[in-house]
C-alpha cells in the first residue's frame, strides 16, 4: 500500500509506516499544490500537517486514498463532511499536545502580565538607571480573573494551571463541565459576561462555521480596558483587524498571538507594528517531546486503519462503521 508523507515528521513516526511504501515531500516548507495534488493520485493513505489544504479538489485527484492523517489536533484544514461524504477516515492528535499547548498559553500570559518582552528590550537597549517603584510594573496574576472560551482538553488544562496561581476562574464552552467546574473552581457564564469581567481571556475553540470571527469588534469592546486577550487555537477565531485597531485605541491592554489568522504573516501585516501585542509563530505544540508523540499518534492512526486494527483517534468515525 502506498503512502504520502507531506512534511519529514519524527522518526519514530515513519518507523511505524515501514510496512508501506512511503513517500516523503522533502523539502523544509510545504509542497506546492501542484505536487501534492499529483503525489495524492495512488496513494492509498496520506499523513498532513496543517499547512495542507485538503479538499474536494484533492480527493477527485486521490482516486484510492482512504484515510488522511493529520499530524494535529485541529483539524480546520481539512474538509471533513467532503471526506465523509467519500468513505475517507479523517484522523487527527488530541491529547497529546495538551500540555504543551497549555503551557504555551500561560507563558503568553505570564509574558502579558509581566511585560517580558518589553523589559528584555528596555534592558538591551542601555536605558536601565536604578531599581525604582515603578518600573515596568504589570498586572498581578494571583488572584485576577481568567476567562476561558473552550473547556476541551487544552482549556482544562490552562484552568489546572490558572487554579495553580490562585486566579479566579471564569468559562463558557458548549456544554457545561461539572466535573472540572468543581476541580477548578470555576464559574460557567455567557461569553459576554466573560469578556467584561475578565483580566485575561484565552480562546480554546476548534475553528469551525460557528467559531470563525468568534471574537470581533463588538466582542473585544466588551472587555475591560486594562484587559488581556491571548489566543493558541486558530487565527480566524478572532478577527485580527479588530484587534489590532482595539489596541491601537487602547482599549485593551494587551494581547498575544500564536494563530494567525494568515501563516506566516505577511511582513507588511498591522500585526508587527500594532503596540502591546506578543506575537510568536504558531508554536503551541513545539516541544521535542510533543512533537515525537504527535508523530507516533499520526502514524499509528494512519496505520491502524490501513492495517485493519483499531483507529486511536478518528475524527469522523461514521466511516469506519459504514
Ligand atoms: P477539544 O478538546 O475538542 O476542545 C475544544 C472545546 O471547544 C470543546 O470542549 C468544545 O465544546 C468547545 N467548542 C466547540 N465549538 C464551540 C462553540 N461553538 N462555542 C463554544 N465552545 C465550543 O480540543 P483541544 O484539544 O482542546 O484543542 C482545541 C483547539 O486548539 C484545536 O481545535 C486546535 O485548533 C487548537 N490547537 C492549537 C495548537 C497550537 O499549536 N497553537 C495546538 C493544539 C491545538 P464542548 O466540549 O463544550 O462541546
Ligand atoms: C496545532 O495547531 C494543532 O492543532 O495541533
Ligand atoms: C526585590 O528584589 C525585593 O527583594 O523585594
Amino acid at each position: 500500500m502506498k503512502v504520502y508523507v507531506t512534511r519529514r515528521i519524527p522518526e519514530v513516526g515513519m518507523e511505524l509506516l515501514k510496512e508501506f511504501d512511503v513517500r516523503v515531500w522533502p523539502g523544509d516548507e510545504p509542497p506546492p499544490r501542484e505536487v501534492l495534488l499529483e503525489e495524492v493520485r495512488d496513494v492509498d493513505g496520506l499523513l498532513c500537517l496543517l499547512t495542507d489544504r485538503i479538499d474536494g479538489e484533492l480527493f477527485d485527484r486521490a482516486e484510492r486514498l482512504r484515510v488522511v492523517s493529520n499530524y494535529a489536533a485541529g483539524y480546520d484544514n481539512v474538509d471533513v463532511e467532503e471526506a465523509t461524504r467519500r468513505g475517507i477516515l479523517v484522523t487527527n492528535t488530541p491529547g497529546v499536545l495538551t500540555d504543551s499547548t497549555a503551557d504555551l498559553t500561560f507563558a503568553l500570559l505570564l509574558a502579558l502580565a509581566r511585560r517580558i518582552p518589553e523589559a528584555e528590550a528596555f534592558m538591551r537597549s542601555g536605558r536601565w538607571r536604578t531599581w525604582s517603584p515603578d518600573l515596568l510594573t504589570g498586572i498581578e496574576v494571583t488572584g485576577s480573573v481568567l476567562g476561558i472560551v473552550g473547556m476541551g482538553r487544552i482549556g482544562e488544562a490552562v484552568a489546572r494551571r490558572a487554579a495553580g496561581f490562585s486566579m479566579k476562574i471564569l468559562y463558557t464552552s458548549r456544554t457545561r463541565k461539572p466535573g472540572a467546574e468543581q476541580a477548578f473552581q470555576m464559574e460557567f457564564v455567557s461569553l459576554t459576561e466573560l469578556l467584561s469581567a475578565s483580566d485575561f481571556v484565552t480562546i480554546h475553540v476548534p475553528l469551525t462555521q460557528e467559531t470563525t470571527r468568534l471574537i470581533g469588534k463588538a466582542e473585544l469592546s466588551l472587555m475591560k480596558r486594562d484587559a488581556c486577550i491571548i489566543n493558541t487555537s486558530r487565527g480566524a477565531v478572532l478577527d485580527q483587524r479588530a484587534l489590532c485597531e482595539a489596541l491601537i485605541e487602547r482599549r485593551i491592554r494587551g494581547a498575544a498571538l500564536d494563530v494567525f489568522e494568515e501563516e506566516p504573516v505577511p511582513m507588511d501585516d498591522p500585526i508587527f507594528t500594532t503596540p502591546g501585542l506578543i506575537i510568536v509563530p504558531h508554536i503551541g505544540s513545539a516541544t521535542t517531546k510533543t512533537r515525537q508523540r504527535m508523530a507516533k499518534m499520526a502514524a499509528l492512526n494512519l496505520r491502524n486503519f490501513l492495517l485493519g486494527h483499531p483507529v486511536p483517534n478518528p475524527v469522523n468515525p461514521v466511516v469506519l462503521n459504514a
